[in-house]
């Protein structure tokens, strides 16, 4: 018999209807000084036992906060002899009169601190198995133990605000949009493939044996084929799932607030987004976020802060040197400008405080983690000159160009990446952040949203060919019409983002009503006719049946929360998360299924590829 079946015999648990006519009346986080001399009942989990003498201390948790409750044998001899056997995590209600503590017990820290209940009346409702770690603030286990007994780890405060917050930020999000007129509408979960450009999740079919439904990306198309429809204003809190590698504030599955109009330009759909988010800041945290929010352009973000979603509260920012070293003779920069990349510079000025030993750090770290180059990188010392391992290679003309375009002086360091354009700004936008942080260039600003605009259409891959930035509907801007032919990746979009402290909360554009620009977009991809007309036939037949000039946004409501929450990771505002490797340690899944599962799919698991790992 383990001990919690022993002591829940003692304590009389197992009648099936353990709270007989007893009902609690406040939550043990509502029960404060004006309550003195009431009788209360409260029910919820021991959170801990202290034994004092003949006192018996239980500090009783419900969703609300924390009471501490306390069995006096001269109250009550019954219920405070069986208290002695309450354990962690059993559930309890307990009937009892609210008394001011003396002043030497109160606590502080408890927002219930002043007061406790004198229990005349207990009742076990269940026993618990001990938790496996601490139901506190912090766990004190990590982050594994924790998914695994997820259970309680949810039971713990933050996790419970997290969850909390969530909740107001659906609900804020269902307010605005419903009151703008947008109506919630759900699409199916067993889709078809959508073009995000991830993975798809398949589900086999059993009545179509040998074809599969999609899950989807998001709803992309199908919020479309709504504005087709007539709807004009749809919006839906979407579930999406995309088989991707999975990062901090990345998830397999996850939850956009996703929205589509009709009849609008990008302003009309700004304004939308703006609204959706300052109502959201407004009712989850209490922030009234400053509007209008700030625009960049794509261009000037990448060339200031060498990202497309760039914290603007650091207050670091990029110059661009490509120029300065067009023909240079110093090797490895020309190399890297010759072959169309740019050469870079972070200045760091009053850097002193920045070691030899920690800019080797630096440049260690780029190399490992970035796949940078190198890290060049030149001190200005106190009488002006230049300490630097690439000082010997650079001519007077370089060095002037440098000093006048970077602003250096005496305690600067100048940081440079020459490389591809992505690389190199993936990489001093990196340094940009960290350094920023360490060494406290950062303005005061709890909040900095922002819209980037002005994207381009198309981009090169690895392999030279054009594809979509964003996805294939995005609708080009008008006075880039005529670069079709010519010029393609030079042709700007409608795209939007919102960046919210460096962090993508979500994007959107107008689309391709057209279906003439639609095809010219697919050709331009690299799709044949019979693929256009196999994988999007019914998209282009949708344009071709009155279709209205349309835009839309979708949000990652979990990248909103995570910010709001004030969370590390995703996992931390997910209630059942995977884990980076995409699977939830709780219920265990993914799993092996039963053969006749598959027999009756009429699918068959293919021994694992030569030199892979399963
Ligand atoms: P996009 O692919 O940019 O656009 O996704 C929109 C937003 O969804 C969030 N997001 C994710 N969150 C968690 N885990 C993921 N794996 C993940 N992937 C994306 C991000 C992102 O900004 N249909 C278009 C939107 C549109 O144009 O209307 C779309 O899905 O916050
Ligand atoms: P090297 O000539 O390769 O010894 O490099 C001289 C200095 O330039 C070193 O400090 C390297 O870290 C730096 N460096 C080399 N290649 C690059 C590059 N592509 N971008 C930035 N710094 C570089």
């Amino acid at each position: 018999m383990t001990e919690g079946v022993r002591s829940s015999a003692r304590l009389g648990a197992a009648r099936l209807d353990p709270m007989g006519a007893l009902r609690r009346s406040h939550a043990c986080g509502a029960i404060g000084t004006e309550l003195i001399g009431r009788e209360v009942v409260v029910a919820g989990w021991v959170h801990g036992r202290r034994d004092h003498g003949g006192l018996i201390f239980v500090d009783l948790r419900d969703r609300d906060g924390l009471v501490q409750i306390v069995f006096r044998p001269e109250v009550a001899a019954d219920a405070h002899e069986r208290a002695g056997d309450l354990r962690n995590e059993f559930v309890v209600l307990a009937r009892g009169v609210v008394e001011r503590r003396s002043p030497e017990t109160v606590n502080p820290r408890l927002p219930t601190g002043e007061v406790e209940v004198v229990v005349h009346e207990l009742r076990l409702l269940n026993t618990a198995t001990p938790p496996p770690f601490a139901i506190d603030e912090d766990a004190g286990a990590d982050e594994t133990v924790r998914l695994r007994h997820r259970l309680h780890d949810l039971r713990r405060p933050p996790l419970q605000r997290a969850l909390r917050t969530r909740h107001v930020l659906y609900q804020s999000a269902r307010n605005t949009l419903s009151e703008l007129g947008f109506l919630e509408i759900e699409t199916p979960i067993l889709a078809k493939a959508t073009p995000e450009g991830a993975r798809d999740f398949l589900v086999p079919s059993r009545l179509q044996p040998g074809e599969f439904y999609a899950l989807p990306q998001s709803p992309q198309i199908m919020k479309q084929l709504f504005m087709v429809a007539g709807f004009e204003r749809y919006f839906q809190i979407a579930r999406c799932f995309r088989d991707e590698d999975l990062r901090a504030d990345r998830q397999l599955e996850f939850t956009q607030i996703d929205l589509e109009m009709s009849f609008v330009g990008v302003e009309e759909v700004l304004a939308v987004l703006e609204e959706l988010v300052w109502r959201a800041w407004r009712d989850t945290v209490g922030v009234e976020l400053p509007r209008p929010f700030p625009r960049l352009s794509y261009e000037e973000a990448m060339a200031r802060y060498g990202s497309d979603k760039p914290d603007v509260r650091v207050l670091l920012e990029l110059v661009e040197l490509t120029g300065v070293f067009r023909g240079t003779s110093f090797r490895a920069f020309g190399a890297a400008v010759e072959k169309g990349g740019v050469v870079k510079c972070l200045p760091v000025h009053d850097a002193d405080a920045l070691t030899r030993g920690e800019i080797d750090r630096l440049e260690s770290f780029v190399k490992k983690e970035l796949g940078a180059k190198g890290l060049a990188w030149v001190r200005v010392t106190a009488d002006g000159s230049w300490q630097s391992p690439i000082a010997k290679f650079l001519s007077d003309a370089e060095r002037a160009a440098i000093a006048e375009r970077t602003q250096a002086r005496p305690g600067s360091v100048l940081f440079f990446a020459a490389d591809e354009f992505a690389k190199a700004n993936a990489i001093l936008g990196r340094l940009r952040t960290d350094l920023g942080r360490q060494l406290g260039r950062v303005d005061e600003r709890a909040w900095a949203p922002l819209f980037v605009l002005n994207f381009p259409v198309f981009e090169r891959g690895d392999d030279g060919k054009l594809t979509f930035m964003h996805m294939p509907f995005v609708a080009p801007v008008e006075e880039d019409l005529h670069l079709f032919d010519s010029a393609p990746e030079r042709m700007h979009g409608t795209h939007y983002d919102v960046v919210m402290n460096g962090l993508e909360l979500g994007s959107g554009s107008l689309r391709n009503h057209r279906s003439d620009v639609q095809r010219r977009i697919f050709e331009i991809l690299g799709y044949s006719k019979a693929e256009m007309e196999e994988r999007f036939g019914f998209m282009l037949n949708a344009l071709e049946a009155g279709a209205p000039p349309h835009g839309g946004f979708a949000f990652g409501l979990d990248r909103m929360a995570m910010l709001l929450a004030g969370a590390e990771s995703l996992r931390d505002v997910i209630a059942f998360p995977k884990t980076q490797r995409g699977q939830d340690l709780l219920m265990g899944s993914p799993s092996a299924v039963e053969d006749q599962q598959l027999q009756d799919l009429r699918l068959r698991i293919a021994p694992a590829p030569k030199g892979g790992d399963a």
